[in-house]
């Protein structure tokens, strides 16, 4: 895992022939100048005196590449500095540090490569990049001699992957379990809170910048899915990739479960989960109800938290902001003064060796459960759905027949809540009660914490 190591890429090389470790300015070339771009450059711009008296560093922007030249910007940058070039921008003699702020897996793959093919150290905020060929482009970074940095790539400003790579990197972190996308609490909260339309608060999501270009990565898991990735790669120094997370998103979740959930003092939270066990790692997204005890429960909005647990160190709770163009850069501008300092002292943040990693599957892993289904109104059916849970070895903690959601004259509405119960014990169970001919209906089957 982490530590410094001597840059090799000979830092000395630049088009003015001086070193890097003179007090020239450094300058900086940024791949996309989108919300979390733009606001980089908005950063960089504003704090130009404040981040010199700080930290003695000049750093000029020195190329920013866009897709669409005549796009209308929320900031000012001189058109020599506006280019679509983006293939000549990460090995050209003017930057001397690339960020990557454009997103998806091409080009920024062979861009972050080509940059650090030719010793220039990359900060970026691609969690997609880093969730997926991660390994490859570290060790190219440590092959070269310079820094690949990725705060930003999970939770937005939250200092997370800071503190895991260099505050814990003496613990043995058990499990990483939080909110780890914006878009997604802010579209359940505000279900939650004001009973409002799925589709119109994910509008607003977008507007507000919190969403991905394709916002299907947020609403279907696969955001949150790439973090967990880079946060059990980050916590336990294993191979782990995006293909390795089971993804549940929250576009099947309704107006029922977020009523269901509220009955039993709960919310609905879409977490990330990442733990270690036996020599095992599982890593899941899913949506889950958490009751309103839980620290989790009062992350609203954007914001996201992250729980870690280590075996010295016990619980560790971060919070901040998870989404948003100015939280982000916050955090890339972290990075980028860490690796500038890094460049003029001649070394760089080593990822270290990622070990293989034995993956539990999700059938494996054991969960409390919350169950709905409208049933016959009829004598014997309670025994016939419960019969199926026993059949399968999943105990029931609670069971209510009510006459809410999908109740009539003459059909019932169940809700059962499981004590832990193995994943694959849970689908058998629904498969039988599904096949029961008295049920009519088999809602969404929502993981409940805290049990
Ligand atoms: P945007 O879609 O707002 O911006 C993307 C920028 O990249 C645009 O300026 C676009 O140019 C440029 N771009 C895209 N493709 C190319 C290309 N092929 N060549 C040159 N420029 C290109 O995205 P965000 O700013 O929201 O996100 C950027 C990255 O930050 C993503 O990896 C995202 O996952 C990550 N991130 C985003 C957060 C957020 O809250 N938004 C939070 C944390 C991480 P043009 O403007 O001309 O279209
Ligand atoms: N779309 C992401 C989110 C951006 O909503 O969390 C931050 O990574």
């Amino acid at each position: 895992m982490p530590g410094a190591v001597e840059n090799t890429a000979s830092p000395a090389s630049s088009d003015t022939g001086r070193s890097i470790g003179e007090q020239r300015p450094l300058r900086v070339g940024i791949l996309g100048c989108g919300h979390v771009g733009a606001a980089l450059v908005a950063l960089l711009q504003r704090d130009a005196a404040h981040l010199g008296g700080r930290t003695g560093l000049e750093l000029e922007i020195a190329r920013v590449a866009v897709r669409n030249l005549s796009a209308e910007r929320s900031v000012e940058l001189p058109p020599s500095v506006l280019t679509r070039d983006s293939e000549s921008l990460v090995t050209a003699d003017d930057v001397d540090i690339v960020v990557e702020a454009m997103g998806g897996i091409e080009p920024a793959r062979h861009l972050t490569t080509a940059a650090l093919g030719a010793g220039k150290p990359v900060v970026t905020a691609n969690k997609e990049l880093i969730a997926n060929v991660g390994e490859e482009l570290f060790a190219l970074a440590e092959d070269h001699g310079v820094d690949l940095a990725f705060e930003a790539a999970v939770a937005g400003g939250i200092p997370l992957i800071g503190v895991l790579r260099h505050s814990l990197i003496g613990e043995r972190i058990t499990r990483v379990m939080g909110i780890v996308n914006g878009t997604t609490n802010f579209i359940l909260t505000r279900m939650t809170e004001h009973g409002a339309d799925y589709a119109e608060v994910l509008g607003e999501a977008q507007r507000l910048g919190y969403a991905e270009a394709d916002p299907t990565a947020d609403v279907e898991g696969s955001d949150a899915g790439a973090k967990a990735a880079i946060l059990a790669m980050t916590a336990f120094g294993a191979k782990v990739v995006a293909g390795d997370v089971h993804q549940e998103g929250i576009s099947r979740i309704g107006r029922r479960d977020i009523v269901a959930a509220a009955r039993m003092g709960h919310v609905i939270k879409l977490l990330a989960v990442a733990e270690r066990q036996n020599g095992e790692i599982a890593v899941r997204v899913h949506p889950a109800m958490v009751p309103l005890d839980h620290p989790l429960a009062s992350v609203r909005d954007a914001f996201n938290a992250v729980f870690l647990e280590g075996e010295a160190v016990g619980d560790v709770m971060l919070y901040g902001r998870g989404a948003g163009g100015f939280p982000t850069a916050g955090a890339m501008l972290g990075d980028l003064i860490r690796v500038a300092q890094n460049l003029r002292r001649g070394v760089c943040d080593s990822f270290g060796p990622l070990c293989a990693a034995r993956l539990r599957p999700i059938d494996e892993t054991f969960t409390a459960y919350h169950l709905q289904f409208d049933v016959a109104d009829a004598p014997g059916v309670l025994a016939a759905v419960s019969g199926a849970f026993g059949q399968h070895g999943v105990s029931i903690r609670s069971v209510e027949q009510t006459t809410r959601g999908g109740a009539t004259d003459d059909v019932a509405h169940l809700e059962f809540i499981t004590h832990r119960a193995r994943e694959a014990d849970v689908a058998a169970t629904l498969r039988d009660v599904r096949e029961l001919s008295v049920v009519r209906r088999v809602g969404n089957a929502i993981r409940v914490i805290g049990e």
